[in-house]
């Protein structure tokens, strides 16, 4: 199973603030929903919360401290701690799962993951929450694809 870490960034790595994203781009939404869909996405409590609702058609993975404290969407999981959730789609037999952030998660599992699809906005942002070092003794770039508002980083581990 592909554990594939999701990401839009600026160029200065801002991904988030005040518990949004701090750019709207239905370009890079898009290619997110097209790239996520049907597969289960994994995400911190706080990233869960700035989007309100789950993500339709994936199983949307909550991480959290404190699974007690639920929503009111019953196809919500929870796990409190990220290996678990990873062994529970192994046994489901995901060919491949999304990390979907936030900076708390991105920062735990950005050297634990198999590749990296990081769009990069043609901007800077200001904010409160970045994306982490992309190091170059772990990763390199398998692929890049142009867009009109940000450019798609494939990354792959190196061997
Ligand atoms: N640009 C992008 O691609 C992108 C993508 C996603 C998010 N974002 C942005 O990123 C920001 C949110 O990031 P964030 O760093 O504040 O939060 P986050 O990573 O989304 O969630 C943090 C929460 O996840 C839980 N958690 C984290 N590590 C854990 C662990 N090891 N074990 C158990 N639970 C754990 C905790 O929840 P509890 O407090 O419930 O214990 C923690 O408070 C927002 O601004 C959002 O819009 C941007």
């Amino acid at each position: 199973m592909k554990k594939i870490i999701i990401a839009a960034i600026a160029q200065n790595y801002v991904i988030g603030s005040q518990g949004t994203i701090p750019w709207h781009s239905k370009e890079e939404f898009k290619h997110f929903r097209l790239t996520t869909t049907g597969y289960p996405v994994i995400m911190g409590r706080n990233t869960f919360e700035s989007f309100g609702k789950p993500l339709k058609n994936r199983l949307n993975i909550i991480i959290t401290r404190r699974p007690e404290n639920k929503y009111k969407f019953d196809e919500l999981m929870y796990f409190t701690d990220i290996k678990s959730a990873y062994n529970y789609c192994e046994s489901a037999n995901y060919e491949k799962i999304f990390i979907i952030g936030g900076g708390e998660i991105y920062k735990s599992e950005i050297n634990n993951c198999d590749e990296l699809i990081i769009s990069v906005m043609k901007f800077e942002a200001e904010g409160d929450t970045r994306f982490p070092e992309i190091s170059k003794d772990v990763w390199e770039i398998a692929a890049i694809k142009e867009t009109a508002e940000f450019e798609v980083y494939y990354y792959s581990r190196k061997n």
